[in-house]
């Protein structure tokens, strides 16, 4: 068995299961706040967790490309990966523990064929907040999970949230025994000596996490699941690590063919960040400094450093990305329609990156020569640091220009400035997840009905041509990025102002319908996101003024909605423009 039948045999396990089948929804999160990538498969449909009726139903499955950031220095050893595919099932308000803990164990074990003998799970040991599942542990007796592998932990292992705040639950989780020896009489589940792998998540999100840190109980009881494709796969197929199965091997044999100067772990690294930046840039995202564009950078920069540690020459990356799209087009058919820019992104970062290197250089013998005038033998890690951050030169480069002309580094200041640095990367990008998914307050869903009206104003005043190219919403402001040749003139923008302010005052109710998507077009619809939902859509019809596909949420009214004002057009990319504006009450 291949990942893609594992996928298949999911999708089509759960939609016996009553389940509909959804699109995985891109890698960077559509109308979503600041956030930076999707990290789970729960993360598109938070509002429906929160209460939100979703178009398909309370029964859904999918499979979710994921991209998680936090390890990313990890890649490069047996088991890490940014990029993931997560096969998820969600009950929204309908089955909860007791049919999923069934479903997971025919899975597993009917489906997949694993013996039990294999399988441990672990349940929530309870504390003041929640109290002790033993209803999961007598589900999983019930289906016929021996006592004894039914292990209890505390929140560390068994309470699932995205970031601080948000949707949350005890979790029950699903362990494979590789047959490795146990590391010590206590081993078990919890264990990270690699003898006992989690496989799936199953997540009974009840409660709600305040900012304040308290628990309320949701309004509906969801379940929400996660099974590492890459994972399983591996598993199944009794290999050691991902980059051993069909995902990886075709380019980690080509590496090896290539590479003059061999070491696995650069290999991993290639292999692994050339999938991820691929996967990032089919779904939109292009390099930058800052946020996700930083991160694409950041994986782009590392592969290219890799391949040349490898002493593979950087013509052949052309080559590597043909090869991964054609090992891959099954699995993520939008690869091969977006090669074309995956190559050019990807290659002119890499020609950015060497003159990069040039510069860095550069910079690097200006510091050996002030460190030699003022007869030191070292290069102190702050400015090893500062190479990093200011001119992107990799700190392992210093580190060995620095050795062949005699001097050290510190290497243990580097390190704590890195933590310190990763530390705060983290946490922005905890924050910025959070801030997606609470993000759902008043003020963000009034900015979102704002879009609404503003998308249609502006194919009133600039023409049919224009098309919403994106949008970011905060609490403090609205961006929307459309599609127009050129700068959109102060008249024409007070012009735009002008009705959507007149829409506001109009009191237009806003009124949700759902349909099919054909109807949604007949009807004449904008259709953002054709196919997001599969066949039946949510349409949002302000007054007679404006409709569109759309997940919602909205505000009942455009009373609530207060005085629109454009704060600046600007360019966003070619032939796109960006307009920021805000809302007064
Ligand atoms: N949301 C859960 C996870 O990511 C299923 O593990």
């Amino acid at each position: 068995m291949k990942a893609i039948d594992i996928r298949n045999k999911y999708l089509n396990y759960f939609k016996s299961k009553g389940h509909v089948i959804i699109p995985s929804a891109p890698l960077i999160p559509e109308n979503d706040p600041s956030v930076l990538f999707t990290t789970a498969g729960m993360h598109p449909l938070v509002p429906y967790l929160l209460g939100e009726k979703h178009p398909q139903g309370k029964r859904l499955t999918d499979y979710q490309k994921c991209l998680r950031t936090v390890d990313i220095d990890e890649v490069g050893d047996n088991r890490h990966l940014t990029f993931f595919e997560m096969l998820g099932n969600w009950s929204l308000g309908d089955y909860f523990k007791e049919e999923s803990i069934k479903m997971s164990f025919e899975f597993l074990t009917k489906e997949l064929n694993i013996p039990v003998e294999k399988l441990s799970v672990t349940v929530f040991a309870g504390d003041d907040d929640a109290p002790r599942d033993t209803e999961s542990a007598e589900y999983w007796k019930k289906v016929g999970m021996p006592e004894d592998k039914i292990y209890y932990f505390g929140k560390d292992d068994n309470w699932w949230i995205a970031g601080e705040e948000g949707p949350c639950g005890p979790d029950t989780e699903m362990f494979y025994d590789t047959g490795k020896p146990a590391c010590s009489e206590n081993c078990n589940p919890s264990c990270d000596c690699g003898k006992y792998v989690e496989i799936w998540n199953n997540v009974f999100m009840e409660y709600y996490k305040t900012k304040n840190g308290k628990y309320t109980k949701l309004e509906q009881k969801n379940v929400d699941t996660g099974l590492g494709l890459e994972r399983i796969n591996m598993l199944l197929q009794g290999k050691e690590t991902p980059f051993d199965t069909e995902i990886f091997l075709p380019i980690m044999e080509k590496l090896k063919e290539l590479a003059k100067n061999d070491n696995i772990s650069s290999r991993r690294i290639v292999a692994e960040h050339l999938r991820a930046s691929m996967m990032i840039i089919a779904d939109g995202g292009r390099p930058s400094n800052i946020d996700r564009g930083y991160i694409l950078r950041r994986l782009i920069r590392r592969m290219t450093r890799h391949l040349s540690k490898l002493e593979i020459s950087l013509d052949n990356i052309d080559e590597l990305i043909d090869l991964n799209i054609d090992v891959l087009k099954e699995m993520y058919p939008e690869l091969v329609e977006k090669k074309e820019t995956i190559k050019s992104v990807i290659l002119e970062e890499k020609d950015k990156f060497m003159k990069t290197l040039v510069n860095g250089e550069k910079e690097f013998e200006k510091e050996i020569l002030k460190a030699k005038n003022e007869n030191k033998d070292k290069i102190d890690g702050k400015t090893v640091f500062r190479l990093y951050e200011t001119f992107g030169f990799p700190p392992e480069v210093t580190e060995e220009l620095a050795e062949e002309k005699g001097f050290k580094v510190n290497l243990e200041e580097i390190d704590s400035l890195f933590k310190e640095h990763q530390e705060k990367s983290r946490l922005g990008a905890e924050q910025k997840f959070k801030g997606g998914l609470a993000d759902q307050n008043e003020i963000t869903i009034a900015y979102h009905t704002a879009t609404h009206l503003l998308h249609k104003a502006l194919k009133i005043v600039l023409g049919d041509h224009v098309k919403q190219a994106g949008s970011n919403i905060t609490n403090e402001r609205m961006r929307f990025d459309f599609t127009h040749p050129q700068k959109v003139t102060k008249e024409e923008l007070e012009k735009v102002e002008e009705i959507v302010n007149e829409q506001i005052k109009r009191e237009l109710d806003v009124k949700c319908e759902e349909m099919t998507l054909e109807e949604a077009k007949a009807s004449g619809a904008i259709g953002l996101f054709e196919n997001k939902y599969g066949d039946i859509v949510k349409v949002y019809t302000i007054g007679d003024f404006s409709k569109e596909i759309c997940g919602g949420p909205h505000v009942s009214n455009t009373k609530e909605l207060g005085t629109f004002k454009i704060k600046k057009e600007e360019a966003s990319s070619a032939g796109v423009r960006r307009i920021k504006a805000i809302l007064i009450k």
